[in-house]
């Protein structure tokens, strides 16, 4: 008999207990770091996941051991079902988390509330219109910052993502800050990362050491307190002393977070990813609709599962585009 427990546990010995859900492949902007200009080729709408078929994947990783679940996508909230999936979603008992650009969240504030949602983690890249508009190809600062506003108001807790590229935001580190100094919410700076197509570069990505570099530069260094992080946080968290919010860096690419990962990835089109950076994927879908079991599936993808970043532990394996290319677009896999 298959130990319930044991399927969601790696060679390494750590447990997956967080599963991020892409619930699509489209999105309702271009941001440059995440997407191709040239887009991407979308998977057949056949081969994307009903929201049945979201909701049983979901159980079993529940059943065996899944606490938190993060919907990502994509835009998850382009998806014309994503109500009736966060419904379907809030019987299980997980806390059920969401990742949006927060171009129409506005529509969603009713049933996430009814959905027991309360952290809701926002991509914004810059305080700016016209470099917001200039990062995602799109006219939506307005409304974006608008909502992000409206989520605080309502109760949320905010997250706000910045992914810093050298010369185009790392100027606005400050401002970030500073925005936190009367919102009770969380700016996280975010290290570029290689995906296929984004044109990554290592001199495009701004440190954890840089971040800190610009901290050090404008506050006095016994006002930036470092705060206990989450268990399992992919984010080193600070705070300015005396502001109602607080900052963090995530920091993949200079200081991975790998030991004490405990994420697991299902794409919109069925497939596991157990590492967001794994270019293998394990195909749940298809067995799921011939009827077979996926356990077996899932419990052969978590041990498979590498150490570091996919196998690129160090940053020269990291930086070669014959090994992060081979993964997937990020907007394909959700972050
Ligand atoms: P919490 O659930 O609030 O901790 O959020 P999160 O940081 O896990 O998720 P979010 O979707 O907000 O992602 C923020 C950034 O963290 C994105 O750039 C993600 O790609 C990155 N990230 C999320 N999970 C992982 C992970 O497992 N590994 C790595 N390397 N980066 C991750
Ligand atoms: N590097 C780092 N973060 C990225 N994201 C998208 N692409 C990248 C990248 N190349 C972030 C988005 C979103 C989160 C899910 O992933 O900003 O907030
Ligand atoms: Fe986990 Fe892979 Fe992210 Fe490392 S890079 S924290 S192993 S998902």
């Amino acid at each position: 008999m298959e130990n319930k427990k044991n399927i969601l546990q790696d060679s390494f010995g750590r447990q997956h207990t967080y599963l991020r859900i892409s619930l699509t492949e489209l999105c309702n902007l271009r941001c440059t770091y995440c997407m191709p200009a040239e887009g991407i080729q979308l998977s057949p709408r056949s081969h994307i996941m009903s929201y049945d078929e979201v909701f049983e994947i979901a159980k079993t990783f529940v059943d065996h051991g899944v606490t938190k679940i993060r919907l990502t996508g994509g835009e998850p909230l382009v998806r014309r079902d994503a109500d009736v999936i966060l419904k379907k979603l809030a019987t299980l008992p997980v806390e059920l988390s969401i990742t949006s650009n927060a171009v129409i969240i506005d529509r969603f504030i009713d049933v996430l509330k009814e959905c027991n949602v309360r952290s809701i983690n926002v991509s914004l890249d810059s305080l700016d219109a016209v470099k917001f508009k200039e990062i995602t190809r799109r006219n939506d600062f307005e409304k974006v910052y608008k909502n992000i506003m409206l989520l605080i108001n309502e109760g949320f807790n905010v997250k706000l993502n910045a992914v810093l590229i050298n010369g185009f935001n790392d100027n606005e580190i400050i401002d970030f800050i500073e925005f936190t100094k009367e919102l009770p919410i969380s700016v996280r700076f975010i290290e570029f990362m290689p995906f296929d197509g984004n044109q990554w570069d290592k001199a495009k990505m701004v440190s954890y050491a840089q971040v800190m570099e610009y901290v050090n530069s404008n506050y006095d260094v016994d006002k930036v307190i470092r705060m206990q992080d989450a268990p399992n946080d992919t984010s080193k968290n600070y705070k300015i002393e005396g502001y109602k919010g607080s900052f963090a860096i995530i920091s993949s690419v200079t200081n991975p977070f790998c030991d004490s990962c405990n994420r697991i990835r299902l794409t919109a089109n069925g497939r596991l990813k157990n590492c967001l950076f794994s270019s293998s994927e394990s195909d749940l879908l298809t067995p799921l609709r011939e009827g077979k079991s996926i356990e077996t599936i899932i419990q052969k993808a978590v041990q498979a599962k590498l150490k570091v970043r996919g196998g690129m532990d160090t940053m020269e394996k990291l930086e070669q585009p014959d090994l992060h290319g081979k993964n997937r677009s990020m907007i394909a896999i959700g972050g």
